[in-house]
C-alpha cells in the first residue's frame, strides 16, 4: 500500500512481484515458523493452494455468504499447530486483482500479462476471498 501511494500502481506490481517472496520468509524467520499466502486462483503459481487449504478457502467463502466473521481455523496435531486465516478484498486491492474492463487500467494489466502469462487472480470484487494465510507453527 506504501508503494502504491509513494510510485503508482505499476512499481507496485514490481515490488511485489520482486519482494512478496523475501517478505514472507523473513517474517517466517522472524516467527520461527513456516508462513504461506495460498489461495485457488493464484497470480504467483508458487501460491496455489494444497487440497486441505482449498477446503479451508471454501469454509471462509461460506461464512462471507452467510454473513458470518470467519474465525481463524486451528489445526493442532503432535508436531505442529497449523493456522489458517482468510485475506479479503477492499477496493484497494481491485486495481490489480479486480475486473479487467472496469477497475484494472490497461497499463497495469499490460504489465501483469507480462510478468504473470498464467494469471488466474482477477476478476475480484470487494469482499471476497482472495487467498488465505496458511501457517505452520512447529511444536
Ligand atoms: C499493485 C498491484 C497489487 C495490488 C494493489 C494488490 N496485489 Fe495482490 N498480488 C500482486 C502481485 C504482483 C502478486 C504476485 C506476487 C508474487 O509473485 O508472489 C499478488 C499476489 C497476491 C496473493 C498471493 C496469491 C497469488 O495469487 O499469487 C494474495 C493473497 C494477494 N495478492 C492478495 C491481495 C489483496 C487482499 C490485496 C488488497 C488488500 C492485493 N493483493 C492488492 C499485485 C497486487
Amino acid at each position: 500500500m506504501a508503494k502504491i501511494q509513494k510510485s503508482g500502481t505499476i512499481a507496485a506490481l514490481k515490488f511485489c512481484n520482486e519482494k512478496a517472496f523475501s517478505l514472507t520468509d523473513s517474517m517466517s524467520v522472524f516467527h520461527k515458523a513456516a508462513i504461506k499466502r495460498v489461495t485457488d486462483k493464484p497470480r504467483n503459481s508458487r501460491n496455489i493452494a494444497n487440497s486441505k487449504e482449498k477446503g479451508y478457502i471454501e469454509i471462509f467463502k461460506e461464512n462471507i455468504e452467510s454473513n458470518k466473521e470467519s474465525e481463524p481455523i486451528i489445526v493442532e496435531s503432535a508436531e505442529n499447530i497449523k493456522f489458517y486465516y482468510p485475506i479479503k478484498t477492499n477496493s484497494m486491492c481491485l486495481q490489480c486483482h479486480g475486473k479487467p474492463t472496469s477497475d484494472i487500467k490497461a497499463s497495469t494489466l499490460a504489465e501483469i500479462n507480462e510478468l504473470y502469462p498464467k494469471d488466474l487472480a482477477i476478476g475480484y470484487s470487494e469482499n471476497q476471498i482472495r487467498g488465505i494465510w496458511s501457517i505452520t507453527f512447529n511444536k
